[in-house]
């Protein structure tokens, strides 16, 4: 591969060029600032490589997705969400003995530490379930701490790893019983991943739950698409917070912070929101669609665009499957299934839109989807942090298996004072 040059003040640097297995390729410029004393400068990170992974592949103007090469499509239709964060932490589908395994660990590990129940009680009923899965998910450093060595311990590794995929579905479930005063409801060992965090979930001692198969179908599709999504915003938090060689769950609670907020897996929360608010307002769609045009508005269209898909997410169409055949189903007569169709239909049909390469995202159907399974709003990005834990595991240890290792910290350009006395404040 042919180096790039850079010229500069009359010199030129050869720059290598390196190429990913889809054809994708990059300038490398780790050696950049001690050839020339330049660095780059890329706000927000539009157009800089962070690593090397060979986990997700995604080519956003084509509109794919794939886990360690296997099309996002096949493994939502076919594959269960344990065996896909199989796939994504360890590179490959799982053989039967593998999987059993697994599923054993998960099974041992689906319980939390009965003093951690008293944590729960400490919390406001008002309190965001987002800000009590990371606050419990910090703590299992507190109540698991055999957590981190000098030397790479893979059955300590594996341990963490199915300790928290597990436990995360439980705490997720009790945050909600907690919030609306019921008694937590301890998983069953018979259910599969996502029928017993339905049960957890909405099984009362009043009133049983009556567990429906398209409704742990869809929920077991919607984990799969949001496991993994290569270098986004929680992801990288993830992997920097973890370069820093703090442990597993305390890199995992950053990534749920910076989950949480409205521009990443927030949206999904804001998407009903603004639905209600359209439809309690008695806005018209076409109001909505001007009010995110409009520049002096901070208004956007939540559940619209994406830093990478410049065409339909194909998550979205996934989406759109599964909430046609629930719709169909259960009849559903929901007034914000036709607001949200209108919307979109609205929006795609919109110039704006349409230039900016603006198209519905996973989170624009995700919260219809739940809000039809019954999960509560407010629930909606704790489902988006179980089904993305996972990925955040897989790059966590991708990153540690990657030498030499360093940790992660970018440069500036500093645009502040230059130097300058000290004046005491009687002088100022
Ligand atoms: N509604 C209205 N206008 C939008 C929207 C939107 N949802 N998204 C982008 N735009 C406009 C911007 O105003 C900008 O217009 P301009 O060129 O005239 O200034 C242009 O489209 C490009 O937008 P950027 O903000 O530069 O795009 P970026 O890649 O930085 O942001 C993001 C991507 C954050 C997802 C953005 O599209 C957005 O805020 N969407 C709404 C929130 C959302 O749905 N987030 C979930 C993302 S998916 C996920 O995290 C799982």
């Amino acid at each position: 591969m042919k180096d790039a040059i850079l010229r500069y003040d009359g010199r030129e640097y050869a720059l290598p060029v390196v190429e990913g297995s889809e054809g994708e390729r990059a300038v490398d410029i780790a050696n950049l600032r001690n050839d020339s004393g330049l660095i780059t400068l890329d706000v927000g990170y539009q157009n800089t490589g962070s690593c090397k992974s060979a986990i997700t592949f995604i080519d956003g103007d084509r509109g794919i997705l794939r886990y360690r090469g296997y099309p996002i499509e096949e493994l939502a239709e076919l594959s269960t969400f344990p065996e896909t964060a199989f796939l994504l932490i360890y590179g490959h589908l799982p053989s039967r003995e593998e999987r059993a395994v697994f599923s054993q660990r998960l099974t041992e590990n689906s319980m939390i530490h009965e003093e951690m129940l008293r944590f729960f009680d400490g919390f406001p009923l008002t309190a965001h379930p987002m800000a009590i899965l990371s606050t419990m998910v910090n703590a299992l450093a507190v109540y698991y701490p055999r957590y981190f060595t000098d030397d790479w311990e893979v059955a300590t590794f594996d341990l963490m790893a199915a300790r928290l995929i597990s436990k995360i579905r439980t705490i997720a479930a009790y945050s909600y019983k907690h919030s609306i005063g019921e008694p937590v409801v301890y998983p069953r060992h018979d259910l599969n991943y996502c029928a017993n965090f339905l049960y957890m979930m909405f099984n009362s001692p009043v009133k049983p739950y009556d567990m429906d198969e398209d409704i742990v179908k869809a929920l077991n599709a919607l984990l799969i698409l949001h496991a993994d999504h290569e270098q986004n915003c929680s992801t990288s938090t993830v992997r920097l917070v973890g370069s820093s060689m703090v442990n597993l769950y305390s890199s995992i609670c950053a990534g749920i912070c910076a989950l949480w907020g409205p521009l990443h897996g927030g949206a999904n929360q804001q998407v009903i929101d603004m639905l209600e608010g359209i439809r309690d307002q008695g806005l018209t769609v076409r109001k909505c669609i001007e009010q995110a045009k409009d520049k002096n508005s901070r208004f956007r269209l939540f559940g619209f665009g994406h830093r990478v898909y410049k065409n339909y997410d194909p998550r979205a169409r996934i989406l759109k499957d599964k909430l046609d055949l629930l719709v169909r189903k259960f009849n559903v007569k929901e007034p914000l299934v036709d607001i949200a169709l209108e919307l979109e239909q609205a929006a795609l049909t919109d110039d704006y839109f349409i230039e900016r390469k603006l198209y519905p995202n996973v989170d624009f159907y995700s919260g219809i989807l739940y809000r039809i399974m019954g999960i509560p709003s407010d629930m909606y990005t704790v489902l988006f942090a179980i089904g993305r834990l996972p990925g955040w595991i897989a790059q966590w240890k991708e990153m540690h298996d990657t030498l030499p290792f360093r940790i992660g910290r970018p440069r500036q350009v500093y645009t502040g004072e230059t130097l300058r006395s000290y004046v005491p404040i009687d002088a100022r």
